[in-house]
């Protein structure tokens, strides 16, 4: 397991996934914002990567979020979009709704920055995000990720347009344990 100073990072469980498929994937507006793709239901026992990963796929590396203390479940994340060439990749997360706010995504991307740049050896780490997310942007700001362009109506969100912001990191520029 990944250790953050909250949060552990380990592999996806049985038992997370009615859990996940509940509170994240079947929630229209939440999986919709966070996705990039229109929100299609989840059939319980169906192989959707998203809930049980899909190991041919080198590209994405899944996992299941945990409180370090006691292990209860608090959301999912992923490095996904990993391009061994040019040696970057994109971070996903997404944390049930009771468990926002407590500062477990700032941790969530710290622990992916350890997992990116030491673990897997990579340059550049980038995230995209709706441009009102703020506790996507602050997030990724607080762990050092800068904002690098605005994609204009990028986003088919519920009926409109949104704009996106994408963030990138790059190892020389990473500070573990800042978060400040
Ligand atoms: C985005 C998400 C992962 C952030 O994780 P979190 O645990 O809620 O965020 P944190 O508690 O670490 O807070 C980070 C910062 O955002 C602020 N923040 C948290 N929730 C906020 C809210 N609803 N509105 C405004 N600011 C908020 C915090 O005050 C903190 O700010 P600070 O660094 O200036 O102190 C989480 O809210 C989530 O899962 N949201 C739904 C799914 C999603 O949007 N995923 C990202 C898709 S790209």
């Amino acid at each position: 397991m990944l250790r953050g100073s909250k949060v552990g990072l380990r592999a996806r469980h049985e038992d997370d996934i009615p859990v996940l498929r509940a509170e994240l994937y079947d929630d229209v507006v939440n999986a919709s914002r966070a996705e990039g793709g229109p929100w299609r239901p989840i059939t319980p026992g169906s192989k959707d990567p998203r809930l049980v990963g899909d190991e041919q796929n080198q590209a994405n590396v899944p996992f299941s979020v945990v409180e370090l203390e006691g292990g209860t479940l608090v959301g999912a994340a992923n490095l996904w979009g990993i391009d061994n060439h040019n040696r970057s990749a994109h971070i996903g997360l997404g944390l049930l709704p009771a468990c926002r706010g407590k500062g477990y995504g700032t941790d969530v991307v710290a622990v992916l920055c350890h997992y990116g740049f030491i673990v897997r050896g990579l340059q550049r780490l980038q995230i995209e995000t709706l441009s009102d997310n703020t506790a996507m942007l602050r997030s990724a700001e607080r762990n050092g990720f800068v904002r690098e362009g605005v994609l204009r109506s990028s986003a088919w969100v519920m009926g409109e347009f949104l704009d996106e912001v994408l963030l990138g990191l790059l190892a020389q520029e990473w500070k573990p344990d800042s978060q400040g």
